[in-house]
């Protein structure tokens, strides 16, 4: 089948000054995400590299630029979910760890469990030969200007197999709590796939997300919905129930991908049918 790839930049009230950096970052990552898919590699592979690229990039809250905690320190987290097998992997309060979606992607292939949390999970990372970095070399220049909000990263993906993945990566909230996780490594709430359905990745204040698992109830409604529509329908609920807003990016099993964002606005890429296509959707004031 064909393959098909989105990935989003976060769903917040982004500033103007991360507009440009935000848009260039998620079209390198959902083209390399294409690039893997489009050379017979896996969903799987797909995300995780067009995580990597955005955890690599100072203008979004994950790796690299991720928005430091009350102490100044990183704390991030990130999880890895196998549509195929419905394992995943996730990683929560890692410190040290350049790319925390690698190592999400280790602990689902190479351990019996499906998370692990800071220095236990930095062990680990050792163990496996990943580099454990100085937690202040990834504090960017771009995360010391952001005054509130959360960002996040994710990308979900369909191979030409029909085996889909999802992966979502983050700082997490600007100043938060040492010690607080969100929703983003928690299966069903930061992100869900099953091939028998679809895939999705969630953005947002985590503590909303979790309440009402936000990437298990969009993947719930895409079995009766398109995307675009799946997505809106699990954004209301939340909004709804918690008054919490935020955003996701969902693909089914026939390859159509959406998005929808109850924020201001929300950085999202894709590529299907040899287009490629990334923004930074705005909601009129009215709608956020
Ligand atoms: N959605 C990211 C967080 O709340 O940590």
């Amino acid at each position: 089948m064909e393959p098909a790839i989105i990935v989003h930049g976060g769903a917040w009230s982004i500033p103007d000054f991360l507009v440009e950096p935000n848009i260039k970052a998620i079209r390198r990552a959902v083209e390399r995400g294409y690039e893997i898919l489009n050379s017979g590699g896996s969903a799987l592979d797909a995300v995780e590299e067009a995580v990597v690229i955005m955890e690599d990039d100072p203008s979004l809250d994950a790796g690299y630029g991720s928005f430091p905690n009350e102490e100044g320190l990183v704390e991030m987290d990130a999880i890895i979910v196998d549509g195929r097998t419905l394992k995943f992997g996730s990683v929560a309060s890692v410190k040290r760890v350049r790319n925390p979606i690698r190592l999400a992607r280790l602990v689902m292939e190479r351990t019996e469990n499906h998370m692990f949390v800071s220095e236990g999970a930095e062990k680990l990372a050792e163990s496996f030969g990943l580099d454990l970095v100085d937690p202040q070399s990834l504090i960017s220049e771009f995360a010391l200007r952001v005054v509130r909000d959360s960002g996040t990263v994710g990308a979900v993906a369909i191979d030409s197999r029909g085996n889909m993945a999802a992966a979502t990566s983050t700082g997490g909230i600007i100043r938060k709590k040492s010690g607080r996780v969100g929703d983003s490594p928690l299966i069903g709430c930061g992100a869900f796939a099953d091939n028998l359905i679809g895939a999705a990745s969630a953005t947002g204040k985590g503590e909303p997300i979790m309440r009402v698992m936000l990437s298990r109830l969009a993947v719930d409604f895409l079995a009766r919905a398109p995307p675009e529509e799946a997505a809106k329908m699990a954004l209301e609920v939340m909004l709804k129930r918690t008054g919490g807003r935020g955003g996701i990016i969902l693909i089914n099993s026939r390859g159509d991908v959406g998005f929808a964002h109850t924020t201001k606005r929300m950085a999202v890429a894709y590529a299907k049918d040899g287009e490629v296509k990334a923004l930074v959707s705005e909601l009129p004031p009215a709608e956020h």
